[in-house]
């Protein structure tokens, strides 16, 4: 495996394994790497001729006040698990090679980025878009690998791809959960035994909306959400921060549930601000 901490020398390994006919296969991350991401390397491993890792802390989508001191920076266990993944490249630049001077570009995906996470977020979103958008730039024609655990940042990148024409061809990986449902998130870490003991319950309100959809036929997309909102209520420690249920590639409120649909939730679980999603009716996880 190539480690490289210089940008242009992470655009030049991947060109020249283009040049010699490879696929490349694509996972932007911030480090931090938990068996989730190691999924998704894996599977970039399998479908591609080479494995492209970047881990990178962006500051552009912490907004202030957020976690960007905070994140957790695990750089030696980061580069031994994704060797042993299957990595072939990993680009790990410190902040200066990346920005050079202070970016005055931002990519925007207007819409799309207000809601939901972008609420509660504000900014994060052109944040992500921008620093996806170099990175793309970096790697060239790729495929890229994105979990369905962060599924508005998915839809993001998606509409950015398709609306500037990019070489790129995303793959949605699905959510990685414990055994008790909890999704995987570096955010985990954050949560004390307690908290990590309630967290499961935003899994526990989305199986619940699905339910009602799936099973009990319900159609009216308040009375679901109402019914995630209750199933969060069992769980004193979840503070709630929104759930819905929503058109999967706009994601848009749904009035009436039409399939297939997509359930969002978000949650505080003490300083852990945690997200999560289900397929309701069609493909994904
Ligand atoms: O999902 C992440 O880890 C980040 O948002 C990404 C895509 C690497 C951009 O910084």
């Amino acid at each position: 495996m190539i480690v490289t901490g210089q940008p242009e020398e992470f655009r030049e390994l991947l060109g020249r394994a283009r040049a010699e006919g490879a696929v490349v296969g694509l996972h932007p991350t911030m480090g931090a790497l938990h068996p989730g991401h190691l999924a998704n390397i894996r599977q970039a491993a399998h479908d591609c001729d080479l494995a492209a890792v970047t881990i990178f802390v962006n500051p552009l989508q912490f907004g202030p006040g957020e976690d960007f001191e905070k994140y957790p920076r695990t750089l030696d266990q980061d580069l031994a698990a994704a060797d042993e993944a299957g990595a072939g490249v990993v680009l790990c630049p410190p902040p200066e090679a990346m920005f050079s001077q202070v970016p005055l570009t931002t990519v925007a995906v207007r819409g799309l980025s207000g809601r939901w996470e972008g609420a509660s977020r504000p900014g994060h979103f052109d944040g992500v878009a921008t620093i996806v958008t170099k990175l793309f730039a970096l790697a060239g024609e790729c495929r890229a690998y994105f979990g369905e655990k962060d599924f508005q940042q998915l839809a993001v990148v998606r509409r950015l791809v398709a609306d500037l024409s990019l070489p790129v061809e995303v793959v949605a990986c699905p959510t990685v959960r414990e055994p008790d449902g909890l999704a995987l998130s570096s955010r985990n870490r954050y949560l004390g035994q307690d908290e990590r003991r309630a967290a499961p319950g935003i899994y526990w309100a989305l199986l619940a909306g699905k339910r009602s959809i799936e099973e009990d036929g319900l159609r009216d997309g308040h009375e679901v959400v109402r019914t995630m909102v209750r199933a969060c209520e069992r769980e004193p420690l979840v503070d709630l921060e929104y759930a819905a249920v929503v058109r999967p590639d706009d994601l848009e409120p749904l009035d009436e549930v039409v399939l297939p649909a997509r359930l969002l939730i978000a949650g505080r679980v003490g300083r852990a601000r945690l997200i999560d999603n289900v397929a309701v009716g069609g493909e994904g996880t």
